[in-house]
């Protein structure tokens, strides 16, 4: 096992499938333009043995599918057929939904029980100026499904200062009437924005700039979380419960345990760190020669992580996923 002087180790692996995306979200894609895949994405059976090989080599334990887009993913189907199988404590998986109707009978045969759906609006139009990209109906329509058939949901939102502040009550109702915990993510400084202090700052929105709002309507509590959890949970008492990704005002380094494979074949020790390691070469090679070059690799990029609070980081979320 790996572990760093801070006591740090992965467990937990995001997966990004593919870069490719149906949305082009404005703190995401600077230019607008919906980018396609990156070229040289690996084949899905290059991605099971790199999970299988991470469970060995890392100990990761649990798996996150992330993008770009997963749903997008032609390899989607044979990546969770061959990671089913794997003995992980848990695999979930972050989609903006826009394709969940059409994949979740595919999702459920393949055991995932727990989805992140990204949606920063319950307006329609607001939707189009945000996602640039995708139908707000469509995404609902899918998560009503998920819902029905007993997926476990959580809703990520990026609060955006003169963008959709005024959506957080409407979005916190909705999740509380159908049982779904709502996920507030503070803006991070990655790819574009991490260059462009201005333009982060007018749109960044604090933890007590947020609970603020939300208590201006509900009275919480704050709860439980594991502890190398990323986010601080509240409670509104008898009516659910809603978490906040406090990056900047509330850092979670310290305990951070993720490590993150992107489609193209790099891992990633840090979000916060434009470091990373090749190891789309080592995924066609044997267990017994891939193992110990991984291991020498996994050093490295437990040694990527910041001691304390995200920086910012050049690479873009599409890419390796949040
Ligand atoms: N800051 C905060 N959240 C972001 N996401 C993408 N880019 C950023 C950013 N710069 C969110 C997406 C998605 C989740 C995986 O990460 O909205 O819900």
């Amino acid at each position: 096992m790996i572990v760093d002087r801070q006591g740090r180790r992965f467990r937990n692996l995001r997966v990004s499938l593919t870069s490719a995306c149906n949305y082009a979200c404005t703190y995401c894609v600077p230019n607008g333009k919906r980018l396609v895949a990156a070229q040289d994405e690996l084949s899905a059976e290059a991605m099971v043995r790199g999970v299988a090989y991470l469970i060995e080599a890392a100990g990761i334990e649990r798996l996150r599918i992330t993008g770009g887009e997963p749903l997008v993913s032609p390899r989607l189907e044979t990546f969770l057929r061959g990671v089913t199988p794997l003995g992980l404590d848990d695999i979930s998986l972050t989609t903006n939904g826009q394709l969940l109707s059409r994949k979740l009978p595919l999702l459920l045969e393949a055991g995932i029980r727990r989805l992140n759906v990204s949606l920063d609006t319950l307006d329609p139009d607001h939707f189009r100026q945000i996602a640039r990209g995708g139908d707000l109906a469509t995404v609902l329509d899918g998560l009503e499904r998920a819902r029905a058939a007993g997926l476990k949901i959580k809703v990520n939102m990026v609060p955006l200062r003169g963008q959709n502040l005024d959506q957080v009550l409407p979005l916190l109702d909705y999740c509380l009437e159908r049982g779904f915990e709502l996920r507030f993510i503070e803006l991070m400084r990655m790819g574009h924005l991490a260059s462009d202090a201005n333009g982060f700052l007018t749109q960044f929105v604090s933890l007590p700039q947020l609970l603020q709002v939300i208590g201006e309507h509900y009275e919480f509590l704050q709860t439980g979380a594991p502890v190398d959890a990323t986010a601080l949970r509240y409670e509104i008492p008898g009516q659910g419960v809603f978490g906040v990704i406090a990056n900047e005002s509330v850092p979670f380094c310290r305990t951070c345990s993720r490590l993150r494979l992107s489609s193209t074949g790099w891992l990633h020790g840090c979000l916060s760190s434009s470091n990373r390691h090749f190891v789309g070469d080592l995924l066609d090679k044997p267990r017994h020669q891939a193992l110990p070059a991984l291991q020498r690799l996994l050093v490295k990029a437990l040694g990527d992580k910041q001691e304390v609070a995200f920086s910012g980081g050049a690479t873009v979320m599409k890419i390796i996923g949040g």
